[in-house]
């Protein structure tokens, strides 16, 4: 079992989570630390349970050459069981997430996504691109991206800390 578990929290589990999720696995892959850190993507929505992320999600990172192969799911409260890390991609996901949590321990779970990165403001939404265009989903890949690269660094520091030494 991995040491740390890492859920990535959307509204329809179909753009924003399974993009972030999709980067993250590969930086985590590229780092050498997949048998330590677990990923998954969720959405708080139950509208697209079963199906494959939106195309236009998965055309903008095949193009940076990343795959995005999740199939969407809800998020529920005994997810809070199996992840340390559940991470919103905006406030109003943020609010279902704290709504569903039970105790402080797991209220303490939940992450913004964009407090990762030390260029945005901590409480800035990762936007939905849904009901726009396709440029949005472009930008949406890059705010994962650079939200990914701090979480990674943030992980690492978690794990060299509970190692005693620096994790590779
Ligand atoms: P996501 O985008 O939360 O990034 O997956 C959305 C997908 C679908 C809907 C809303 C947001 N929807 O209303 O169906």
């Amino acid at each position: 079992m991995a040491d740390l578990r890492v859920c990535f929290v959307c509204l329809g589990n179909i753009c924003r989570s399974p993009t972030a999720e999709a980067i993250f696995r590969s930086f985590v892959r590229d780092a050498g630390l997949d048998a330590r850190i677990a990923v998954d993507s969720a959405g708080t929505g139950a509208w697209h349970i079963g199906e494959p992320a939106d195309a236009r999600a998965r055309e903008a990172a095949l193009r940076r050459g990343v795959a995005i192969e999740s199939v969407a799911r809800q998020f529920t409260g005994r997810d809070f069981a199996t992840f340390d890390y559940v991470i919103s991609m905006d406030a109003s996901v943020l609010t279902t997430l704290r709504r569903l949590a039970r105790t402080t321990d797991e209220r303490a779970k939940i992450h913004n996504f964009r407090s990762f990165d030390p260029a945005s403001d901590p409480a800035d939404a990762v936007p939905d691109p849904y009901f726009g265009g396709t440029g949005g989903f472009d930008e949406v890949f890059e705010i994962c991206e650079a939200g990914c690269r701090g979480l990674l660094e943030h992980l690492r520091g978690v794990l060299e800390q509970r190692d005693g030494a620096p994790a590779r």
